[in-house]
Formats: structure tokens, C-alpha cells, sequence
């Protein structure tokens, strides 16, 4: 048995996976965000530790023989998150997350500074990644500053928790702008940036590799075996990864969940930080990845409910399905900037926005909007990652958007791929967590990375390509236009 944790952002999630590629059970626990400024998003990691705690008593008490006869447990979690230690291992502040944008003008700084930083880093430096945000606490709370030893991304706190050491995976790593990608190495020249030092950071391993061994006291407490190996593991989108069994050259997944995602695995180190999109290293050795990545998909049409009062994002998703093409092509157009954008605008303060309401525009053509408007947006991602070299034509869909039957549709037509749900499309970044405890026993990665039976496929459909391409367009055109209206502000 191999235990996968996923820290999220909505929910901490446990998986446990026999070695005959049958998931045995899942357990969540969900979490929540903090806005206390508008542009600022935290979590505090006791509340990772408690959910992961919650999560595997629920895991524990459906599956008990089973739970108790983990062999490995991995790791993944939502990246970028900043968790600040001081000498003591204590807490210093709330984790400044990955969807934070308080950060931009250090982004701006740093690159100014260290022209290279992009091409270092495999991307821009976007406000959401772990170092400019240190930055930020070095100038707006400099004696918290001094005081910090450690910085851990989100997954590491929990390993912190479970085994008692400073280690993080070159996936998770790769996203913090302190890494030299290329070499899978710290950079000094990157660290620098910030005015830390390679003793502020975690050891790195490979995703793949072992990165600790849970302690008795906690394996006591969570009725596991003491000293079972703990992966390195990864990043949730390297993991989801590693759970879609995409490990080689141009096999990749799309994420709808609280970000959007698309992700294409390269033979080597592919960065085009212009397009701004993500070149990061894979959870297994000798891989790296293209990423796009938006900062609210799923995440929207959450905000929708609650703007509008439906009692669920599954009701709202129904009544925008039943609404046939003539209706569709009525809809107001949505741009689903709520916190910002990384791919392909990389700007902090954009917000999003409603196009083209009159008086017969109601809750089902708003519900439609919202989700064309991130399907729109994940449309901008394929074309940034076409201009960094990837080339698709068959993406799993994976996260919760993958319930959405209309939704896979939708993204096959306006992406123009095959979009394939897989037995495994909802595990998400706790099945391939699972996969890397597995893959740090010493199995091979070819018995471990197989990739999930596909369930169902969706084709390109030309009557919702026609309805879909002249409002992508308009879409588009519309982002110079709010560029614009920002400066008027
Ligand atoms: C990736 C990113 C998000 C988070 C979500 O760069 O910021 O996908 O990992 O958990």
C-alpha cells in the first residue's frame, strides 16, 4: 500500500493505492482561504497539518488493514506558498499562497536586477512565486525577515510534521524562482535577489527519490509504521502528472480546479519566459515541463455560486448546458481575471469582467459565461505554450472540472484537441503523490507510471468550434481594452 497526501488549496486529500494499481480509498478535509487585503491570500500551515490528520483518520478508520499496511507515503501540494520558519521551527506569519499578488513590483526589481533571472528561474518572475514574496516580507516586515531560517513550500510543512526535516522535490523547488532549473540546482545568483542564502532552504531531492522517514512518534499517533519512506514527491502538477502516468516527451493534462492548468512534459530544460508561461523541472530525474497556468478556473464559477446564490456549482453548470447554441452565442462574454493573471498576461492588477449584459441576459447565460470565459482563458494558455514549443493533441482532464461533461466538451472544441477523462481524473495530485512513495521503494517507473484506462473521449465539435471561435476572438480583444482602462484608474 502507498499512501498519497495532496495539501490544495480547497481540500487536503489522502489517497491509498495497492500495488495492482487499485485505488483502495480517498478521504478530504477541506480548508480554507484568507483575503485579509485585496490581491492577499494565506493559509495558516497548522491548519494543513490538522486537515491532513482529519483526512487520514477518515482514510484510516474506512480502510484500516489497508491503512496500516503502508508501505511509502508521498507528498504533493499547491505550489509557490512561502511558509516562514524561524530557528525553532515555529511559524513566523500565515503562508503567503500561490494565487497572492502582492508581490509584482518585486518581481519587477528582481528582473531588473538580474536580467538572466527569467531564463534562470524557466519563467518570469510572477508575483505568486515563493521568492519575490520574501522580498516583499524584507521590506514591509523586516524584523520578521531577520528571523526567518527556513522556507518550506506548503507540501514540506506536512513533511516537517512527518518526519522532522527541511527537504523539498526539484518540481516544487522550481517554483519558488530560487532554483537553476536547468541544473536542478539552488542558484546563489537567485537567492541573492532576496538576500538569503542556500542555508535558508530545504535540502532538494528528486520527486522520485527518498526525502525523509516518518517519525515513531507521529507514525504512533497516525497508526502507521515507523521509518516508512517518505518521497521527495512533487508540486500538485507534476503529481497530477505522475498520476496520469505522463512522465514522457510531449504527454501532457489539463487541470480544472481551483487553477487552470495546462501541462506538457519536454526531454530537457524549454523555457520562453516571454509567453509567460511556467519551464519547470518533472517529479522524476532527467524531465522538465511546460507549463500555462491561470490563476481562478474552477475557482470562478465557486465565485459565481455565491454572487448569484445557486445552491451549487452543479446546478448552475446544468443550467448553462441545457442553453442550446442560439443561446449560447447571446451570452455575455466573462474574463475570469478575479485574482489576476499569470498565463499569458502575467499582470497582478487586472480583475475580471462581465462583456455585453442587456436586459434578457439571466443566471443561466451568466453561469455560461463564466465557464466559457475560463475555458477562453485556458485557450490563451495552448496558444502561449504553441509559441514555447509544445505541441498537443490529446490532453486528460483531471480536477474538479473534470465532472463537468459540458466543460470537456467545450475545451475540446475551443482548444481543438482531444480531451480524455481517464478511472483516476478526479485523484488528482494525491494519486501520482502516491505513485512517487511508490517509486521510492525502488520500483521502476515503468511499472509505476502507467497511464489510467481512458472513460471517455471528447472530439472537436464543428457546430461549437463555429459558435465558439468569433467569441474566442472578441474575447481576446478584450484584455487590451481593460489594459487600457487600467491606466485611466
Ligand atoms: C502552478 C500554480 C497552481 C498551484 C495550485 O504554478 O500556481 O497550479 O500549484 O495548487
Amino acid at each position: 500500500m502507498y499512501l498519497g497526501i495532496d495539501v490544495g488549496t480547497s481540500e487536503v486529500k489522502a489517497l491509498l493505492l495497492a500495488a495492482d494499481h487499485t485505488v483502495i480509498g480517498t478521504a478530504g478535509s477541506t480548508l480554507e482561504v484568507s483575503r485579509p487585503h485585496p490581491g492577499h491570500s494565506e493559509q495558516n500551515p497548522a491548519d494543513w497539518w490538522a486537515a491532513t490528520q482529519a483526512a487520514l483518520a477518515k482514510l484510516k478508520s474506512a480502510h484500516p488493514t489497508e491503512f496500516a499496511a503502508t508501505q511509502a507515503i508521498g507528498l504533493s501540494g499547491q505550489m509557490h506558498g512561502a511558509v516562514l520558519l524561524d530557528a525553532a521551527n515555529q511559524v513566523l506569519r500565515p503562508a503567503i499562497l500561490w494565487n497572492d499578488t502582492r508581490s509584482a513590483l518585486e518581481c519587477q526589481e528582481m528582473m531588473a536586477e538580474l536580467p538572466e533571472a527569467a531564463t534562470l528561474a524557466g519563467s518570469l518572475l510572477m508575483p505568486g512565486f515563493t521568492a519575490p514574496k520574501l522580498r516583499w516580507v524584507a521590506r514591509h516586515e523586516p524584523a520578521l525577515f531577520a528571523q526567518v531560517a527556513k522556507v518550506l513550500l506548503p507540501k514540506d510543512y506536512v513533511r516537517l510534521m512527518l518526519t522532522g526535516e527541511h527537504i523539498t522535490d526539484l518540481s516544487d523547488a522550481s517554483g519558488t524562482a530560487w532554483l537553476d532549473v536547468a541544473k536542478r540546482a539552488w542558484s546563489p545568483a537567485l537567492l541573492a535577489l532576496t538576500g538569503m542564502t542556500e542555508a535558508q532552504m530545504p535540502r532538494v531531492v528528486e520527486g522520485s527519490a527518498p526525502g525523509g522517514f516518518l517519525s515513531a512518534s507521529v507514525a504512533a499517533q497516525l497508526g502507521l509504521q515507523s521509518g516508512i519512506v517518505v518521497a521527495g514527491g512533487a508540486g500538485d502538477n507534476a503529481s497530477s502528472a505522475v498520476g496520469m502516468g505522463a512522465v514522457n516527451a510531449g504527454e501532457g493534462f489539463l487541470s480544472l480546479g481551483t487553477s487552470g492548468v495546462l501541462f506538457v512534459v519536454t526531454p530537457q530544460f524549454a523555457p520562453n519566459a516571454q509567453s509567460a508561461t511556467h519551464a519547470f523541472c518533472h517529479a522524476v530525474p532527467a524531465r522538465w515541463h511546460q507549463m500555462s497556468v491561470m490563476l481562478s478556473a474552477a475557482s470562478c464559477l465557486q465565485w459565481a455560486r455565491q454572487a448569484l446564490g445557486a445552491a451549487s456549482e452543479a446546478a448552475l453548470e446544468a443550467q448553462a448546458a441545457a442553453l442550446d447554441l442560439a443561446a449560447r452565442a447571446e451570452a455575455p462574454l466573462f474574463l475570469p481575471y478575479l485574482s489576476g493573471e499569470r498565463t499569458p498576461h502575467n499582470d497582478a492588477v487586472l480583475r475580471g469582467s462581465f462583456h455585453n449584459l442587456s436586459h434578457s441576459t439571466d443566471q443561466a447565460a451568466l453561469a455560461y459565461a463564466v465557464i466559457e470565459g475560463v475555458t477562453f482563458g485556458l485557450t490563451d494558455g495552448l496558444n502561449a505554450l504553441k509559441k514555447a514549443g509544445s505541441a498537443v493533441t490529446r490532453l486528460a482532464l483531471v480536477g474538479g472540472g473534470a465532472r463537468s461533461a459540458m466543460w470537456a466538451q467545450q475545451l475540446a472544441s475551443s482548444l481543438d484537441v482531444e480531451i480524455v477523462l481517464t478511472a483516476e481524473s478526479a485523484a488528482g495530485g494525491a494519486l501520482g503523490a502516491a505513485r512517487l512513495g511508490w517509486l521510492a521503494t525502488g520500483a521502476s517507473q515503468d511499472l509505476v507510471c502507467t497511464q489510467p484506462a481512458i472513460t471517455h473521449r471528447y472530439q472537436p465539435d464543428p457546430a461549437e468550434k463555429a459558435l465558439l471561435a468569433p467569441r474566442y476572438a472578441r474575447f481576446a480583444a478584450l484584455y487590451p481594452a481593460l489594459k487600457a482602462l487600467q491606466a485611466l484608474q
